[in-house]
């Protein structure tokens, strides 16, 4: 087996972090600095602070990563970058980072796609078996993607606006919770003792894509109608509401699809993995339907360098190596 090791750099978004990979299964570092408390008080993320914050802790991040996996650049066999989708900005920095290092120490590049490797944090943690579906959640993505095998992605069904983590955060910050607003809405729905039964967007009979403007919208509703009849705003009820809905709708389609494409695993990835009620709901189904469940810890599942040296890992094994004149693709295709 391969015993590569590989330096990997993630900035696609507002968390700078390096990680140092060991033949795509060990986790020597995987230093992560999130830049949340910088954007927190604009309601969400600047791309252009994004940038800036980038520039000012690649360096030391990557530093440490070296230095907490004990391992010097000559020792590196490959350095693996994220290379979209994300904020142009914000790739730009870890990508000109990364090919200064593999031109000045002579290593491949590997280019790696975001998603890919919010899929293969899973293999950091367990084996994946083929073919295997991944529900991709996150702050940016709501995919379904099916993955026939190794390295073979098709996404059956995404989002036709709002990421499962925006409209999260969107609801979250109507009720004047912080940014990011997810883990406020989970633990309120958690904690409601009634429900405000909101509608499902389950679009075309046979889709499975998704859609979660209008269920924003139909919080944004109840809350004026309340507010219009000077009634107090039931925000638990409301939030629990809102969760049932994204819930159901996540999971049945999930599933649908686990069963018509006859898969052997079904993944959870993304940060609103670390969603209670959804990992609830998703392990009582796949018990039911006799699927195996696979969510990464959620240091994994949030944004992290060690999920792309994971990615870069198959390239890697593949002799698939990226041209040093390769760019940012903000919106580059799985
Ligand atoms: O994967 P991630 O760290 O960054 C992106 O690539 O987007 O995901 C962050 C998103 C945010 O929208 C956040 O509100 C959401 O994940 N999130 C949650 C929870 N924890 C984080 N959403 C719902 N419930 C949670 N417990
Ligand atoms: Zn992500």
């Amino acid at each position: 087996p391969a015993n590569e090791l590989i330096l990997a750099v993630e900035t696609s978004c507002d968390e700078t972090s390096v990680a140092v990979i060991r033949g795509g299964k060990e986790i020597l570092s995987n230093v992560i600095s999130s830049q949340i408390e910088t954007h927190r008080r604009f309601g969400g993320v600047v791309p252009e602070i994004a940038s800036r914050k980038h520039v000012e802790s690649i360096t030391i991040i990557m530093e440490q990563a070296l230095a907490e996996a004990g391992v010097a650049f000559r020792d590196l066999s490959a350095i693996a970058v994220t290379q979209g989708p994300g904020l142009v900005g914000a790739l730009l920095v870890g990508i000109v980072a990364a090919k200064g290092l593999a031109m000045a120490l002579g290593l491949p590049l590997i280019g790696t796609h975001h998603i890919a490797g919010h899929i293969y944090a899973n293999e950091l943690v367990h084996e994946m078996i083929y073919p295997c579906l991944a529900l991709v959640a996150s702050g940016g993505h709501t995919e379904l993607v099916l993955l026939e095998s190794e390295g073979k992605f098709r996404i059956i069904g995404r989002t036709r606006d709002d990421a499962v983590g925006e409209a999260y955060d969107k609801v979250a910050r109507t009720l004047h919770f912080p940014y990011p607003g997810g883990p406020h809405i989970d633990r309120l729905a958690q904690e409601a003792e009634e429900e405000i039964v909101l509608p499902r967007a389950w679009l075309e009979p046979d889709s499975y894509d998704f859609s979660f403007s209008g269920l924003k919208s139909a919080v944004l509703a109840s809350i004026n109608t309340a507010a219009m009849k000077g009634e107090t705003i039931r925000q638990a009820a409301l939030a629990r509401g809102f969760q049932a809905s994204v819930i159901d709708v996540l999971t049945t389609k999930a599933l649908r699809a686990a069963r018509e494409f006859g898969v052997k695993q079904l993944l959870l990835c993304g940060g609103v993995a670390a969603n209670g009620g959804l990992r609830a709901e998703l392990t009582a189904r796949c018990a039911d339907a006799g699927i195996p469940l696979l969510v990464p810890p959620l240091r994994l599942c949030t944004d992290n360098a060690a999920m792309i040296g994971a990615a870069a890992h198959l390239k890697w094994t593949r002799g698939e190596f990226t041209p040093l004149d390769m760019k940012a693709e903000p919106g580059l295709s799985l």
